[in-house]
């Protein structure tokens, strides 16, 4: 390698999109703790789809995180680590995307507080997700999630942020708050939209929602022997006890797995199970079969990641500067609508 070659510039980590991409979405999830498939086919899968269409930010929020995890945040370091894994091996390419931590972008806090001064105590006090929680939570912090997370979004003038329904009044909040800014001062921000894909219904073991907090998950980087002995553990239709019995796969959170992981689940898993023919030990059998070979790929190269920890915190260090530019930018706008920027 020639000197020339050595010290010219590394190619731009800026996205080099085949189409153009005219807008931006931003998307957060909190650091806390590895993901499990409902992730996976919730969201990750949208946004591995989504980021050759779109100027992507895909923030690790951690100082969302800490409303809960404020009394011990000594494990924020190995969830933000354990998540890039995650996200990185499920396709999320630092080429297309901004992946990056909240916290290494102190803009996320300057906004906060200039939204905060927009926004009154009681519409706060009345979002259902702060009335759920306050009992347990009723930090200034907690208060304020929706202000910080209206700062991730309105700091990049994200248009589209993807996110399930119950984040729903959080994204109307973050529009709310541009609008607002606009119409005190001057326009610098987008009105984003939230961003609703249809995904698929996935229930856990317990046959509740798929959470890490009831322990009914499936984690991804499961092996393919605790992921067997997950699913055997599932739920299925009390009214079939034993193979011979007709079964409702209509009613099962088995079955819903299936028709993501068994290419012709309807042809091939329904009828058998509602003769009786097909019993729920079997049926779990091809589900594991199926969902660890779906899995294969992105748990190969979560290994090959957790081996090499200075790429991972690299993608991130990379991330937050390519993330910084653009908030910074933003803000020299927002400090000029507000004639804060005194040394103009
Ligand atoms: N509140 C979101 C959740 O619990 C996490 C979040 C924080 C977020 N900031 C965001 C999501 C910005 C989308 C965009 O899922």
């Amino acid at each position: 390698m020639t000197v020339a070659e050595k010290t010219k510039p590394a190619p731009s980590p800026s996205p080099a999109p085949a189409a153009p991409k005219k807008e931006t979405i931003l998307s957060g999830m909190q650091p806390t703790g590895a993901l499990h498939i409902g992730n996976l086919e919730g969201a990750l899968r949208n946004w591995v789809a989504l980021q050759d269409q779109y100027w992507m930010y895909c923030c690790i929020v951690d100082w969302h995180a800490l409303t809960a995890e404020w009394e011990d945040p000594s494990r924020l370091k190995e969830n933000i680590f354990q998540m890039a894994v995650d996200w990185l091996a499920a396709g999320i390419d630092p080429e297309k995307c901004a992946v990056f931590v909240q916290s290494e972008v102190k803009e996320h806090a300057e906004l906060h507080l200039i939204f905060s001064m927009l926004i009154t105590v009681p519409t706060l006090t009345r979002l259902p997700t702060y009335a759920e929680k306050k009992d347990q939570l009723d930090s200034y912090g907690f208060l304020g999630y929706p202000v910080l997370q209206a700062a991730d979004i309105c700091l990049y003038n994200a248009h589209k942020v993807p996110v399930g329904k119950d984040q729903e009044k959080h994204i109307w909040l973050a529009a709310d708050l541009a609008k607002r800014f606009n119409a005190t001062y001057k326009k610098v921000f987008v009105e984003p939209e939230a961003l609703f894909t249809k995904i698929p219904l996935i229930l856990g073991a317990d046959n509740r929602k798929m959470s890490k907090s009831y322990g009914n998950h499936i984690p991804i980087d499961a092996t393919d022997k605790q992921t067997e002995k997950i699913l055997k553990g599932y739920y299925t239709d009390p009214a079939k006890l034993r193979k011979g019995d007709p079964g409702n796969p209509e009613k099962c959170p088995v079955y819903l797995l299936h028709q993501i992981y068994t290419p012709h689940a309807k042809t091939e898993i329904a009828p058998p199970c509602k003769t009786g023919e097909l019993g729920c030990v079997d049926c779990k059998l091809k589900l594991t079969a199926n969902l660890n070979g779906a899995l294969a790929p992105i748990r190969e190269r979560r290994v090959e990641l957790v081996k090499k920890p200075d790429v991972v915190w690299d993608v991130l260090a990379t991330g937050a500067q390519r993330a910084r530019q653009r908030a910074q930018n933003v803000m020299a706008k927002v400090h000029t609508a507000m004639k804060m920027d005194y040394r103009n």
